[in-house]
């Protein structure tokens, strides 16, 4: 059997360089180019970073070609089917399923830090109650680190575990306020009896005027749909994450960048634009037939949304779990929603056509889940802001893992420059 090799080789004109290779747990391989620069004089081009490996990292498996997503080794299924959202929180903070002793420690943590101060409910009532929910989110959030600037430079690990745990806790406080503001009711304060998705439900739909009881099927489904957001290794808004965490920025200003990034349709936002597209089909605007047709055409600047993914060359296995739990939640629940037959219609003209065929476009995780927040009377322009409530536990990991690896270092991506050489300044009389 020839042995593995452990460098690969450049040549440039006559010149040649060694380089290490880097070999994951699962098989990954990279080429260290680390020295390439400072050896050869040139660089690596990867707009879109589809071929760099900005990291090393232990937190999120997946392997796009086969459709496999693992947290710290535990397959999604296995976790969508038996754990729930703090458990894969601390999950993906130590790679470690906790034991129940730990695991009762971090919740009564998470849940004596669900209230805001008083004060930045304040904040809310100066931005347009029309506002979108992301941009509260991302303002309020970035708008924590006044309230806990301290940093405690004797120990920093412990500070930025309560900063985790902070975020953690008041994200659901400070999603629901962002949503009360909006349709004009007062403020819910958090319920430490409940569990944390039955109390985001709480803290949304209750009023002061009557007794509300969130229903169990609904917590299980948003629980779920926590746990299948929590993280997802390199993607846009983890890496913004982590590229703010670079220049030593707190972790509010790091997550507050990465709701953000998030927020785009191409990102997280296509949770609502899903199902937007949904609608208008059965409103009537075009066919499910028309709608693929104009999403196959590069000049009519329509895709279909919840589609396509740039690791997932296969089904995501988040859709996968979603397209069930819509089948059963909707079963449960005794209500039917014409829009998962129109998503089931799309997807079904969409896998026979030679254009997604060809292209290993496949639904992924924001396909199913507004059909889900839906059934959950949750409001469209906050599906994005429940997605990033899932996705805190995985920013969060991803920033610690940053600071922890001695190989950090601020980042900072190089650049061919193709711009004009250089030229003296005219006067302006002379332009
Ligand atoms: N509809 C129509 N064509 C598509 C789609 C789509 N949804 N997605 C990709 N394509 C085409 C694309 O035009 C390209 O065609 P060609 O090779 O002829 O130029 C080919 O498929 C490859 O796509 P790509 O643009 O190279 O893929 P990418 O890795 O740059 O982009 C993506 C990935 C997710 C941004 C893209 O698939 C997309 O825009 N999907 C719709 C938005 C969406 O659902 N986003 C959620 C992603 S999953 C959750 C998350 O990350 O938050």
């Amino acid at each position: 059997m020839p042995a593995t090799p452990s460098t690969a080789k450049l040549t440039i004109g006559d010149r040649e360089i060694e380089l290490p290779l880097i070999r994951g747990t699962e098989g990954e391989v990279a080429i260290d180019v680390r020295r390439l620069r400072a050896e050869m004089g040139v660089i690596t081009y990867d707009p879109g970073f589809g071929n760099t490996g900005s990291c090393l990292s232990k937190v999120t498996f997946l392997n796009g070609e086969e459709g496999v997503l693992r947290y710290a080794g535990y397959p999604i299924e296995q976790l969508a089917e038996n754990s729930h959202f703090l458990e894969v929180a601390w999950l993906l903070f130590y790679q470690e399923l906790p034991t129940a002793k730990q695991l009762a420690a971090f919740e009564h943590e998470v849940k004596y830090h669900t209230m805001v101060h008083e004060d930045l409910k304040r904040f809310f009532s100066s931005l347009p109650k029309a506002g979108h929910p992301m941009a509260i989110c991302a303002a309020t959030v970035g708008a924590l680190s006044t309230f806990y600037e301290e940093v405690k430079y004797d120990d920093p690990a412990e500070e930025r575990w309560a900063a985790a745990v902070r975020l953690l806790a008041k994200m659901p406080t400070i999603a629901a306020y962002s949503y009360k503001h909006s349709v004009g009711q007062p403020f819910m304060y958090p319920r430490n009896d409940l569990p944390y998705s039955a109390n985001a439900l709480h803290m949304m739909f209750a009023t002061p005027c009557e007794q509300y009881t969130p229903d169990p099927v609904a917590v299980k489904a948003l629980d779920l749909l926590l746990i299948l957001h929590a993280d997802h290794e390199q993607n846009c808004s983890t890496s913004t994450v982590r590229t703010v965490g670079s220049s030593l920025a707190n972790m509010f200003a790091s997550v507050s960048a990465g709701i953000s990034a998030l927020w785009g349709p191409l990102h997280g936002g296509a949770n609502q634009k899903v199902i937007e597209m949904l609608i208008s089909i059965h409103d009537g605007e075009r066919t499910a037939r028309e709608f693929m047709d104009l999403a196959k055409d590069k000049n009519s600047g329509v895709r279909l949304m919840g589609f396509g993914h740039r690791v997932y060359r296969n089904y995501d296995p988040r859709a996968k779990i979603l397209k069930k739990a819509c089948h059963e939640l909707l079963a449960r629940t005794g209500t039917a929603n014409p829009l998962l037959e129109i998503a089931l219609e799309l997807e079904a003209i969409a896998l026979q056509d030679s254009y997604f065929v060809e292209r290993k476009l496949y639904p992924n995780v924001d396909f199913y889940s507004g059909i889900i927040y839906q059934a959950l009377n949750i409001p469209i322009d906050m599906f994005t802001v429940f997605f990033a409530l899932g996705r805190l536990p995985g920013w969060i990991s991803q920033w610690l893992e940053f600071h922890r690896d001695p190989d950090s270092r601020i980042n900072r991506p190089r650049q061919v420059y193709q711009g004009h050489t250089m030229r003296d300044y005219k006067p302006i009389e002379a332009r």
